[in-house]
Formats: structure tokens, C-alpha cells, sequence
């Protein structure tokens, strides 16, 4: 089930007497129980599309769905959508964490009696009981971005949208922040997260879409997308040195051997006769080579840059 379908975005901001074509063309859907990563560089325009996404500024062209629901005419539409977005923005930092908790849940249609019951069950959940009457200033970053993921789930939406939702935490809030983003996609929900940390996105994600320059350069399944980058070379590394006899032998068959003793087969075919001709050497790993998401990344944003 389709949750967020946005078509042909597109956003130019006017500054200074210049226009800076922020969003050009961006399209992005995602379903029910997906995680999309939506990566890019700086300035690419991924803040400009969540928040024309999440109906927060008007785009030029192009539309939105939340569930079947147009954000920017019908403000139903935000009850199907929690939003964490850039910055610290997202909680009053005045009040403590349970009031923010009560307050965005009354503000996104809860009673009074749902919301503190609510927001009682996801302080139990991101472990913030303890911390429930201190107000947000006071709550080290970590804590506050629970607390910003937890009042966007109060109203239990359907889609959310988590911009940069790792930015400054340290290792174990980022492990939390990610088990969490596990969790609530498998009850269901659909993800957009976007993040520099592309290590996270390649865990995470189902799906990866790529923005350069205000418009999609890649959108597939992060399995897929990371395999056609990934070369067919099987890397052979044997515990110790590997005696001319062998060494003979496998240049023979058309591998290289780089200075520190490791094979390298480029076709997948000489794998077994490799493995054939250093039989019973112990051996350190035998390994593909596998492009990972930063590869990709990185090839995608240039080869883009020089068109
Ligand atoms: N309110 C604004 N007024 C003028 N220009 C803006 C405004 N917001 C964003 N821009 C410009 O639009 C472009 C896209 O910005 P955006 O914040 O969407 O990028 P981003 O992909 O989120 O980048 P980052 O990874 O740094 O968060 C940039 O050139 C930015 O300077
Ligand atoms: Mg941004």
C-alpha cells in the first residue's frame, strides 16, 4: 500500500534578486512498512522536498499524497504525517519532555487523557521515564532527538519523515535512534530518512533515492543499486606467504597477487581453481568485492556533477 506519493516537485527560492532552483523535478513514493533513504549532498534540496512533502511550503509545481490525501488542501492529510525536521526546532524547549508529548498530541487531534497515556507509553519505549519532567534545554542532545521522534509518533502516523534524525548523536543514541527506526517501520509505518551517515542508510533503508542539484539521480533498491556497482572480483587471502611453486601456478591461471599476498581473481570462474591450487593453506577470507553505498554515492553525485 502506496503511503507517500510525490510527483514532479519543484521549489525555486528567490534571494537577493538571484533564483536558486532548490527542488528541480523530484518524484519519490514509498509504502507501507518501507524505509527510503533519501540522500544527497549539501544543499541538494532533500529539507526543501520534506518540507513541501510535509505541506510546510507550497512547491511551484507538482503534488503531493499522503495517503491518498493532498497535505497542501486538506489538513487531515497531517494526521497521517509526523515529521521530524533539521535542527532543533522540533519540541518547545520550555516545557518538559511529557508536556511536550501531551501538547503535540492534543494539537494533532488526541484527548487529553489518549495523549498522556500515549506519551507515557513511547517515554517507557525510548527510555526517557526518568527524564519526563525536565525540560528540553535541560536534556542532553540524544535525549532530545528521542524526544523529537517520539512527538512525531504521538498521533500514530502513518508516514514519517526523519531529516538528518542521527546529526551530533553520539554512538549509542544513534544505535537507539536506529532500532527504532527498525521497529516502526516493521508496525507498519513508512520512512523517508535522510542522512549524511551513509553507512546507517545502507542498514536501514529498503530503498535508496539519490538528489543532486535539486532533482533524482538514482532511486532503486538499496540491495540492487549497491550490486550493479559492485564488481565481480573475488579477493583470496591466504594466512601466509604463498610459495613460488603456487605463485607459478596462479599466474599461470591469470590471477594477480599483489605484494602483500593476496589474490585477486577478476573472473568469478577462477575462484575454485585458486582455491584449487592453494588447498590445504589456511586462508584469512575469501571475499567479493562489494561496492557499498558511499561507492555508489560517490560515482552517482560526480559522474552527475560533470554532465
Ligand atoms: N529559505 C530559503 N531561502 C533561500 N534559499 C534557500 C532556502 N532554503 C534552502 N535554500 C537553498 O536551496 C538549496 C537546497 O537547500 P536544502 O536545504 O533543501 O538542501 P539539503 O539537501 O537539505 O542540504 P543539507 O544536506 O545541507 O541539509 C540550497 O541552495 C539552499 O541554499
Ligand atoms: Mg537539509
Amino acid at each position: 500500500m502506496i503511503i507517500l506519493e510525490a510527483r514532479n516537485l519543484k521549489k525555486s527560492y528567490s534571494e537577493k534578486g538571484r533564483t536558486i532552483a532548490a527542488v528541480r523535478d523530484v518524484s519519490l513514493s514509498i509504502s507501507a512498512g518501507e524505509v527510503l533513504a533519501f540522500l544527497g549532498p549539501n544543499g541538494a534540496g532533500k529539507t526543501t522536498s520534506i518540507k513541501m512533502i510535509a505541506g510546510l511550503i507550497q512547491p511551484d509545481d507538482g503534488w503531493v499524497r499522503i495517503s491518498d490525501r493532498d497535505p497542501h488542501r486538506n489538513p487531515q492529510a497531517l494526521r497521517s504525517l509526523g515529521a521530524v525536521l533539521e535542527g532543533n526546532r522540533n519540541v518547545y524547549w520550555r516545557l518538559t519532555a511529557e508536556e511536550n508529548l501531551e501538547y503535540f498530541g492534543v494539537l494533532r487531534g488526541l484527548d487529553q487523557r489518549t495523549a498522556r497515556r500515549r506519551g507515557r507509553e513511547l517515554l517507557e519505549r525510548f527510555s526517557l521515564m526518568d527524564k519526563r519532567q525536565t525540560v528540553v534545554q535541560s536534556l542532553s542532545r540524544g535525549m532530545q532527538q528521542k524526544l523529537a521522534i517520539s512527538v512525531a509518533l504521538m498521533h500514530q502516523p502513518q508516514l514519517l519523515l526523519l531529516d538528518e534524525p542521527t546529526l551530533g548523536l553520539d554512538v549509542e543514541a544513534t544505535e537507539d535512534v536506529k532500532q527504532l527506526v527498525r521497529e516502526i517501520a516493521t508496525e507498519g509505518c513508512a520512512i523517508l530518512l535522510t542522512t549524511h551517515q551513509l553507512a546507517i542508510a545502507e542498514e536501514l533503508s529498503d530503498r535508496v533515492a539519490i538528489i543532486n542539484r535539486g532533482e533524482i539521480v538514482a532511486e532503486e533498491a538499496t540491495e540492487d543499486l549497491i550490486q550493479r556497482f559492485s564488481g565481480s572480483t573475488y579477493v583470496i587471502e591466504p594466512e601466509r606467504a604463498i610459495e613460488p611453486e603456487r605463485i607459478r601456478k596462479l599466474e599461470a591461471l591469470g590471477v594477480t597477487i599483489t605484494e602483500d599476498g593476496v589474490v585477486h581473481a577478476t573472473e568469478p570462474t577462477q575462484l575454485y581453481a585458486v582455491l584449487e591450487i592453494l588447498n590445504p593453506l589456511p586462508l584469512l577470507r575469501v571475499q567479493k568485492d562489494q561496492a557499498n553505498l558511499t561507492d555508489v554515492f560517490l560515482k552517482l553525485v560526480r559522474e552527475n556533477r560533470n554532465v
